[in-house]
């Protein structure tokens, strides 16, 4: 008899076009259960938390809000920001909030090129790329640490300290992870990204913990690169990266130029882990709410779609993770495209075209 697995996801879709792609994953998972014959069931809770809730009631998540969730086997996230809030009060009163609150330290940022979608990279056309960046998602430049101060000096006197945590076990966890995630790749290699040339102190700790680690596993090739120099990898010699490791902040950056290399920011998929399963994982797409083209029903969903297919992986359902690739890949293929990669389908589009190839 086929076993059912049945899964509880708590759906956050927050600001802008976070509730039409969040729409566009469920709709998508929903398609892969009901074709299961019931072997694969997933219910769904919708919480409404996000810039039109601040404005109602003042807070960016109910109190109880991360204790409800604790129960879900994972958070299905769209994205948080909106132009009448604050971004900082956004992103930490939410985003934020959750990723550290759930200690979901690794962020797996995962950078697919795929067919029918034009990058601006020449060798594309050419070479097979593919590769993923992991980012400390737990401290690094998003601390939260500093202050400000000396406003009392008058206009102009203003003084602001923003400071950046390094701790040995959070440079050791993350890069474990990225190197058991290499072994896992056919190209089993690990390049380390910091500033340590400038950043001396949380730079140079996160480099020592790099080697040691890296002598742990002699199967795979390693090169630490500055991230300005990666930047510039990124865009000239991509056919050499596979893990790409990185702090908060750089590998945000780096992740968001990875995606815009691919054909867009609505392609990027992310997944941010609690690798202990103590707490839910949460996964959402690597974009933000995207205010300039909310409502209109012409974004991409195929990020948060990815994002979808990064959950079903973690729920151990590799062959459904596959199928939904699979469909992410033939829809683009077939042409089905939003207009931030060049063609003129809209979101609703693309969803059915999804779903009709889960068919295979
Ligand atoms: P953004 O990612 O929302 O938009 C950047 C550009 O990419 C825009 O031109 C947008 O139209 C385009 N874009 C983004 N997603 C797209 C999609 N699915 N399909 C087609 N085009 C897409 O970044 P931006 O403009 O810097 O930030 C807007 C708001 O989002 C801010 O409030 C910011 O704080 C927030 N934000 C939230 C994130 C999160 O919740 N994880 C991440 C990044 C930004
Ligand atoms: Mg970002």
């Amino acid at each position: 008899m086929a076993q059912t697995r049945h899964f509880r996801i708590a759906a956050i879709p927050g600001d802008g076009v976070g509730s039409e792609v969040v729409d566009a994953g469920r709709q998508v998972l929903d398609a892969l259960a009901s074709a299961s014959h019931g072997t694969l069931g997933f219910t769904w809770q919708e919480f409404p938390w996000g810039s039109d809730f601040y404005a109602r009631t003042g807070k960016m998540i109910d109190d109880d809000g991360p204790e409800r969730l604790r129960e879900f086997d994972a958070l299905y996230f769209g994205a948080v920001g909106w132009p009448t809030v604050p971004d900082h009060v956004s992103l930490w009163g939410l985003r934020l909030r959750l990723c550290q609150g759930f200690d979901q330290w690794a962020n797996v940022r995962p950078v697919h090129f795929l067919p029918g979608v034009t990058s601006p990279l020449r060798k594309a056309d050419t070479t097979e790329l593919d590769w993923v960046v992991v980012r400390e998602n737990s401290e690094g430049e998003y601390g939260g640490f500093g202050g400000r101060n000396f406003s009392a000096r008058g206009r102009g006197g203003e003084v602001a300290v923003q400071s950046a945590v390094f701790t040995e076990t959070g440079c050791e966890r993350i890069i474990r992870f990225a190197f058991d995630l290499a072994r896992t790749r056919s190209r089993r290699k690990v390049s380390s990204v910091t500033k340590s040339n400038a950043q001396q102190y949380g730079m140079v700790l996160w480099d020592e913990v790099f080697e040691r680690v890296a002598a742990d596993y002699p199967d795979v090739e390693t090169e630490s690169v500055l991230v300005d120099a990666m930047s510039a990898k990124f865009v000239l010699r991509p056919e050499e990266l596979s893990v790409v490791v990185a702090s908060n902040l750089n590998a945000d950056i780096l992740s968001d130029l990875g995606s815009a290399l691919a054909g867009s920011l609505g392609l990027a998929a992310s997944a941010n882990l609690n690798p202990e399963r103590r707490y839910p994982s949460m996964f959402e797409p690597v974009h933000g709410s995207a205010p300039d083209i909310a409502g209109r029903g012409v974004c991409n969903p195929i990020g948060a779609v990815g994002s979808a297919a990064l959950m079903l992986e973690h729920f151990g359902l590799d062959e459904e993770a596959a199928r939904v690739q699979r469909a992410i890949r033939a829809t683009c293929a077939q042409g089905v495209l939003t207009a931030d990669v060049g063609g003129g389908a809209s979101t609703k589009d693309v969803t059915s075209a999804l779903i009709d190839n889960l068919a295979d």
